[in-house]
């Protein structure tokens, strides 16, 4: 399963990527400051061997996540088990301080928090080398040339083999790439069908309600002529689209798109967290959604998604829904 409309590859630099990606936020026992426990190592390497068997090979991580127990319990996966590592394209992010390292929650692409935090999210993994680097989220105190300096010093030492950035526009992408010696290679942003936005962009040029767009205008544009993969974060929405999501304080549109979710499911015969994915999937940017279950049965029906081509109609039917009103 590599793309859901015969396109292939999907990904420039790195071709055999997978459509979906696997987000393991929320593994290693969860944000709290347990112990990892045995259960949550047995299930991360189930979580794993379920994404390769439905053929998704790439594995979204961070530093911060659950507070770095989510590579903590990776890296005492791939010790047991160090076949994985080839098998998976393993990407995390550094550039985020939460408060357990700072007196406040901050951003911090300092040479210094970059090259010791890199270091660290190696040990974690028990990696010599990372294979995309993201900066998590955009530095408002960066300082780009000892940034680019650490950054380029590590790509030649072999730390990493891709660079890509997060939540950024693309003013920011282009600062930093003229900058960097390496390509940079994709960009993470919040893309489903609850945010929106990135379709909003495009619809509403030259109305007022334009400027309520959160989605960095241009982006998309930006990426794809020169080859940088899109990829969504929470592009399964935490499952609000599902019919059986226990929370019911939600707004009309979203239990009408619930509804509709439903009803696609089963005209498609599939799931509706492959629903919620194969809307996302049907741009022809080609956005790589990023899933963050825990669930091993959800991982399964949400990768069906890849084999799912929404028809124009419901592709808008789904939009016009969740928007509460026809396009304008
Ligand atoms: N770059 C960034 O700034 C950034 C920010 C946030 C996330 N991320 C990445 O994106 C990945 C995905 O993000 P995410 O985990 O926030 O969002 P998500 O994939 O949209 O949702 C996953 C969460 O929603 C729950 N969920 C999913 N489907 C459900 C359903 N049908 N019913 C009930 N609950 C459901 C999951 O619970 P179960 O575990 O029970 O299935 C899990 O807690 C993360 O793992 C991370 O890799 C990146």
């Amino acid at each position: 399963m590599t793309s859901n409309n015969g396109k292939l590859p999907i990904h420039k630099h790195i071709p055999h990527a997978s459509r979906i990606v696997y987000g393991g936020m929320h593994l290693g026992g969860g944000w709290n400051k347990n112990p990892i426990s045995k259960d949550d190592e047995i299930q991360a390497q189930d979580l794993l061997e379920t994404a390769l068997a439905n053929g998704i090979n790439t594995l979204d991580l961070a530093d911060i996540y659950t507070f770095g127990k989510a590579e903590e319990v990776i890296g005492r996966v791939f010790k047991k088990a160090p076949h994985l590592i080839d098998k998976l394209i393993i990407q995390s992010k550094l550039g985020i301080k939460l408060t357990h390292d700072a007196k406040v929650k901050q951003y911090d692409l300092s040479a210094s928090w970059a090259e010791k935090g890199l270091d660290a999210i190696l040990k974690r993994l028990r990696i010599e080398k990372l294979d995309v680097l993201f900066l998590h989220r955009p530095d408002p105190l960066m300082e780009i040339e000892s940034l680019a300096t650490t950054l380029n010093k590590n790509y030649e030492h072999d730390k990493f083999e891709y660079l890509a950035l997060s939540n950024m526009h693309a003013g920011q992408m282009a600062y930093i790439q003229s900058n960097v010696s390496m390509p940079v290679i994709a960009n993470q942003l919040e893309m489903s069908l609850l945010a929106s936005d990135f379709v909003e962009d495009a619809i509403t040029v030259n109305m007022d309600i334009n400027s309520q767009v959160g989605f960095p205008r241009g982006t998309i544009e930006y990426c794809l002529p020169q080859g940088i993969q899109l990829q969504a974060w929470a592009s399964l929405a935490q499952g609000i689209f599902d019919p059986n999501h226990t929370n019911t304080e939600v707004t009309r549109e979203i239990i009408d798109t619930r509804l509709l979710v439903g009803e696609l499911a089963e005209n498609y015969n599939t799931s509706p967290s492959a629903i919620v994915l194969a809307w996302l999937m049907r741009h022809p940017a080609m956005i790589q959604p990023v899933i963050g279950t825990t669930t091993p049965k959800r991982l399964v029906e949400a990768a069906e998604a890849g084999k799912i081509l929404l028809s124009r109609d419901d592709w808008y039917h789904l939009l016009e829904t969740r928007r509460g009103r026809e396009v304008p």
